[in-house]
């Protein structure tokens, strides 16, 4: 996706990517699809590379900079994507004169949007932020931040688009049962809905009370059913931050084992 989305954005051209993947075919169908080269290997991407991507599930990225660090270009700048991997892991893996950024993506970047988290490490030069954050601010808003936000900010960003799919599907659910609506009718009306009011929060200025204000009057039908939101959505979404924290404990001790 973010191949493609720098790719359509201008920000990079096809024939300055060469990608490489495990077994070589999603490489080889993005190359037919986007013009850019499907490398043989690793360490063919990595050896021409000025900005590596590491886009790989967290417990690969040490097995693909193991394979490719004697062969990287003195300058390379090491750009990973794989959530719980710290920069402390990537100057490890990658050795201690490395340049390394970390970026949780979101998503919603497939649609130009959203936000992408990027934290750098030390040795990142100010062409180095430029870059990476003029590819990111590209395919939505990059928020540069430091890496000890990462967790609880990508709560908001990266995982958020599927909190909030969740959600809404409850939402469209609790409306079927009624036995008043139809799945696909109910699903329709609610995901306009939440385009609308996405594009109304987008506004500079209009928070969220304000939306509700202007929907639900006082003493009105709509403020029932905020006042039940109100009641009952504290506690759920206290649990989901103690669930993803939790996990993220469990996810980081199984990435120290080597699992
Ligand atoms: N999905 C999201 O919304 C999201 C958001 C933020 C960050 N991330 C991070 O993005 C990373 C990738 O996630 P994903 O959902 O895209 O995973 P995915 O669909 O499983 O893709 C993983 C890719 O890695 C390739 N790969 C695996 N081992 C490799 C190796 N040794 N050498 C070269 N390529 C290798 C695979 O190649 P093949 O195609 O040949 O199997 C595949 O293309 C993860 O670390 C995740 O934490 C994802």
């Amino acid at each position: 996706m973010l191949i493609r989305k720098f790719i359509g954005t201008g920000m990079i051209a096809p024939g300055d990517i060469s990608a490489s993947s495990k077994t070589g075919i999603s490489a080889r169908a993005l190359a037919e699809r986007t013009g850019i080269t499907a490398a043989p290997s690793n360490t063919a991407v990595a050896e021409q590379a000025g900005i590596l991507f590491i886009c790989v599930k967290p417990a690969d990225v040490r097995k693909v900079l193991d394979e490719v660090w004697g062969v990287l270009q003195p300058g390379v700048l090491i750009v990973s994507i794989a959530g719980s991997v710290t920069l402390a892991d990537l100057t490890h893996y990658a050795g201690l004169h490395a340049r390394v950024v970390r970026v949780i993506p979101a998503v919603t970047a497939e649609k130009g949007a959203g936000v992408s988290l990027v934290t750098f490490g030390r040795g990142a030069t100010p062409e180095d932020r430029e870059r990476v954050l003029g590819l990111f601010n590209a395919v939505g808003t990059a928020v540069e931040t430091g890496e000890e936000n990462f967790d609880l900010y990508a709560d908001l960003t990266s995982c958020a688009p599927a909190f909030i799919a969740a959600m809404i599907r409850e939402y469209a659910a609790a409306a079927v049962r009624t036995g008043a609506v139809e799945p696909a009718v109910a699903e329709f009306l609610i995901r306009k809905t939440l385009s609308g009011t996405a594009r109304v929060l987008d506004d500079e200025g209009t928070g969220f009370d304000e939306v509700i204000s202007r929907v639900a009057t006082k003493g009105g039908i709509t403020e029932e059913g905020v006042k039940v939101l109100e009641a009952r959505l504290p506690g759920v979404f206290d649990k989901v931050f103690v669930a993803t924290e939790r996990k993220r404990l469990i996810r980081a001790k199984e990435l120290a084992r080597g699992d």
